[in-house]
């Protein structure tokens, strides 16, 4: 007996769609291709959803999700916790699966394509809160996401959270943040319905 592939798994109230799923598979037909990793949900969204679920930031009236790839991470914040979300990506071929997994949710993001080195303060002062998932994944990396941490925190964004599946590269950038700004590295993991485990860098800049 054949067994039809997982078209989507929920996973903290949020729908995650599979690359099976008859919705990415349009998205796909159409020709679009993310080329910075963005073609598929990490899991390191996961232990971001599960530590936001259990741990409710105080300041969550706007958020935006850097790296979003498809988006998950913005799109649980819009549906739980009611934030005006923007997704903000370098490649701009993730926001079709971002659009068509936003629509399984029945919630709206904003989209804004973007690299991590062009947010500015001023545009990093509108938020609440920064989340980010699986973004400090090459050598490259480390500079960029370091310092877009450091002009967040002089924004006054309140809550600043990263996951990672502990790469070394999120662990020179998140040990730097630590001596800089005091950021706590949290070991998290998740065991059902989405088995993860990683690590989250927090700030809280309250
Ligand atoms: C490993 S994926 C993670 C995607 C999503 N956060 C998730 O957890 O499913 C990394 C994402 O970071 C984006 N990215 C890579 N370099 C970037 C940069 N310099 N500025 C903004 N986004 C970037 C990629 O396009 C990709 O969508």
């Amino acid at each position: 007996m054949s067994s039809k592939p997982r078209t989507e798994n929920r996973f903290r109230g949020v729908i995650m769609p599979t690359g099976s799923h008859p919705a990415i598979r349009r998205v796909k037909r159409s020709g679009v291709y993310p080329s910075i990793h963005g073609n598929k949900l990490w899991k390191s969204s996961c232990l971001l959803m599960d530590y936001l679920n259990r741990n409710r930031p105080q300041h969550s009236r706007s958020v935006i999700d850097v790296g979003c790839g498809w988006g998950v991470t913005g799109i649980w914040c819009a549906k739980t916790l009611g934030a005006e979300v923007t997704s903000m990506d370098a490649d701009a071929n993730v926001f079709p699966f971002l659009e068509a997994t936003a629509e399984l949710n029945k919630v709206e993001t904003n989209h804004m394509v973007s690299r991590f080195e062009k947010l500015t303060t001023k545009q990093l002062s509108q938020y609440d809160m920064l989340v980010a998932a699986d973004i400090c994944f090459w050598d490259e990396l480390v500079n960029p996401v370091y310092n877009m941490v450091n002009r967040a925190v002089k924004a006054g964004v309140k809550h600043i959270l990263i996951a990672d599946p502990e790469r070394p590269t999120f662990y020179e950038m998140a040990e730097r943040c630590a001596d800089k700004h005091c950021a706590d590295i949290v070991g998290w993991q998740t065991r059902s319905p989405i088995k993860a485990s990683g690590a989250i860098m927090v700030i809280e800049n309250a």
